[in-house]
């Protein structure tokens, strides 16, 4: 049984030797972009940062990155001078006010932004922010009975802060309320939208959350034929284009180096990871190349995952669970 193995893959290592020179060889199978330089997570962090980071990316792959930024919230990256204070809650259209609080959130989350930067980028800095009460995780939509674990704990916390856990379980709604509007439709339940993972940019210090949707795809043999354990188990989310929108970038704004001012307003984006982008190229690992991940460690390093859970039994009732 063996003999014949070897010879096989002698004969493949064969063909591969004797083509592998042939300039044909390079061309038939690589991307047609082969050409643009490799695109990195920073250069995705830095293009959504100040003029400054911008301008420092390639404009090769900044080009391209750029046509996989599908935006939740209009890019801003007008003079930061021109941020507008004591926005007054309740004034003005929603749509609007929703806008400014991506671009310029409440004062809790400015100082989070600023503290996150100016500790060079330490997790612990954000740890000390929480409240030390462990709350256990309840189950999750029958989440229980699927022996289903969710999230990296079975206990949460929250920040002692409640402005910063208002403003958290505000980006997941925000998520939901705009997505349609750039083709990704998501909901928030145990299979689909419920979870982020918060980091510290590396070499900025930047804060961001990476947000996961459609965590769960249902298994099909056709579309999706991949095992995912317990908590795939009675998924209702389908395996189609939309996983190509499954990652979801919240930027906070980034502070300058004097203590009043800001160089880059937030950021809410959805990275578009089709095939033919450089997102998908560069940015998603072969291995998880079916189900569209970039990962978080890529971006910073990560102090904590945010879940926004339903723990309602008869009606819904979402809850925030910081691990
Ligand atoms: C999908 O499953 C979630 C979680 O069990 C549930 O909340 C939601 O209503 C389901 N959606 C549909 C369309 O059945």
């Amino acid at each position: 049984m063996s003999y014949p193995s070897i010879s096989f893959r002698f004969a493949l290592f064969l063909s591969f030797s004797l083509t592998a020179s042939l300039p044909v060889f390079s061309k038939r199978y690589t991307p047609s972009s082969s050409s643009t330089p490799k695109a990195t997570p920073s250069d995705l962090l830095s293009l959504l940062g100040s003029k400054t980071q911008s301008l420092a990316v390639n404009p090769v792959v900044a080009r391209h990155l750029k046509s996989c930024f599908k935006f939740l919230v209009p890019f801003s990256p007008t003079d930061p001078h021109h941020r507008k204070l004591g926005l007054g809650l309740g004034l003005g259209p929603s749509r609007s006010k929703d806008n400014d609080l991506i671009w310029w959130p409440p004062e809790p989350v400015l100082e989070l932004a600023r503290l996150s930067v100016d500790s060079g980028g330490d997790p612990a800095a954000i740890h000390r922010l929480l409240d030390p009460t462990i709350i256990p995780v309840p189950d999750v939509e029958g989440s229980t009975e699927e022996r289903c674990e969710l999230t990296r704990t079975p206990y949460g916390r929250r920040f002692i802060c409640e402005e910063l856990n208002l403003y958290l379980q505000f980006l997941f709604q925000l998520i939901v309320d705009r997505g349609p509007s750039v083709g990704l439709d998501v909901k928030l339940n145990r299979f689909d939208l419920f979870h982020g993972h918060l980091f510290l940019a590396v070499d900025s210090g930047r804060l961001g959350i990476l947000f996961h949707a459609k965590e769960y795809p249902a298994y099909d043999k056709q579309v999706f034929p991949y095992n995912m354990g317990f908590c795939q188990r009675g998924s209702n989310v389908t395996y189609d284009d939309s996983m190509n929108l499954r990652n979801i970038l919240w930027l906070a704004p980034m502070p300058g180096d004097s203590d009043e001012s800001w160089v880059a307003p937030g950021v809410l984006v959805v990275l578009d990871a089709r095939p033919d982008g450089i997102i998908y190229r560069d940015l998603i690992p072969d291995y998880v190349n079916f189900a569209r991940t970039i990962y978080e460690d890529d971006f910073g390093d990560v102090a904590v995952d945010v879940n926004y859970l339903n723990v309602g039994s008869k009606t819904r009732n979402y809850q925030l669970f910081i691990c």
